[in-house]
């Protein structure tokens, strides 16, 4: 029987010491952490994730700005807006809702976002700073990981990580971070052959690749660590992650349960960003 990684426990303790240091910032500086979520078109998954990026914002006492841009919105448009927030005091953080739609080029996008707001951590500069050690923004989701397996007291040095999945917002950071907590990293992907003998091999199996219920006991060693980054739906409408919690749970040690484990954390970590980046505009 594993242990579940409560992800919403514990990002609900880190939330209200942001909160407590938000406070204290406002009360030193008589400034309040600013954050712009813009959103283009009108995919539901997202609209929900940016709700909840602005409701966290409410709950640690940010100031928050929300744009809902219709689909029909041009590439100059949108460079505008991130020009203009680029431009405001208010904003110490400015968060690209992604997927953009089609017609829209998102690397320029990113590339156009302050570094310095860049709360996301998707901008080339930021993704530098985290291959080599010394950065500011930490990667939401893969940020968010390292939280949990440190409140819950897993040790990472030494360890055997494996990570599945090699996307630019999870997999590739999560690897780096597990690299420099002194881990041995391996990144698998749909080319990866005998995947199940490799994520055997893991002490802490860290699973995102979009795939509902894929990862069952035969890809589990008895006792590692499980992280489920997925977030899938089933087709009788019920979100579940990549890993087969049923088959999978009494052979872990610790397992994290989708929704409540990693999902919390990733707007946590924003939150931290955007305080971060108001205490660098207070010394800049
Ligand atoms: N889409 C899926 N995850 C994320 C995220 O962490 N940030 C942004 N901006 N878009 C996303």
């Amino acid at each position: 029987m594993a242990k579940i990684i409560d992800g919403k426990a514990i990002s609900k303790q880190i939330r209200s010491e942001i909160a407590a240091e938000t406070a204290e910032f406002i009360k030193n500086t008589g400034r309040t952490p600013g954050l712009a979520v813009i959103i283009v078109g009108t995919d539901p998954a997202s609209q929900v994730y940016v709700r909840n990026k602005r409701k966290a914002c409410e709950e640690v006492g940010f100031y928050s700005e929300g744009y809902e841009l219709p689909e029909s919105t041009t590439q100059a448009e949108l460079e505008a807006l991130v020009d203009k927030l680029n431009a405001d005091e208010k904003i110490n953080g400015i968060l690209v809702q992604l997927p953009l739609p089609k017609h829209l080029d998102e690397t320029a996008i990113l590339l156009r976002i302050n570094p310095q707001k860049d709360v996301d951590a998707f901008h080339p500069y930021n993704v530098g700073k985290i291959m080599i050690g010394n950065y500011k923004f930490l990667p939401c989701t893969p940020a968010g990981v390292m939280s949990l397996l440190e409140r819950s007291g897993i040790e990472i040095s030494g360890k055997e990580c494996v990570v599945v999945g090699r996307s630019n917002i999870v997999g590739k950071p999560q690897a780096m971070l597990l690299l420099q907590a002194n881990g041995t990293v391996t990144i698998c992907h749909s080319r990866t052959k005998d995947l199940a003998e490799v994520c055997r091999r893991a002490d802490i199996l860290i699973a995102a690749i979009g795939k509902a219920d894929f990862f069952g006991a035969e890809y589990i060693k008895p006792g590692a660590v499980v992280i489920d980054v997925g977030m899938n739906r089933r087709a009788d409408g019920k979100l579940t992650g990549d890993v087969n919690f049923e088959e999978v749970e009494p052979i872990a040690s610790y397992i994290t349960p989708v929704p409540g484990g990693v999902g919390p954390m990733t707007i946590t970590t924003l939150m931290k960003n955007t305080l971060i980046s108001a205490k660098e505009s207070v010394n800049a």
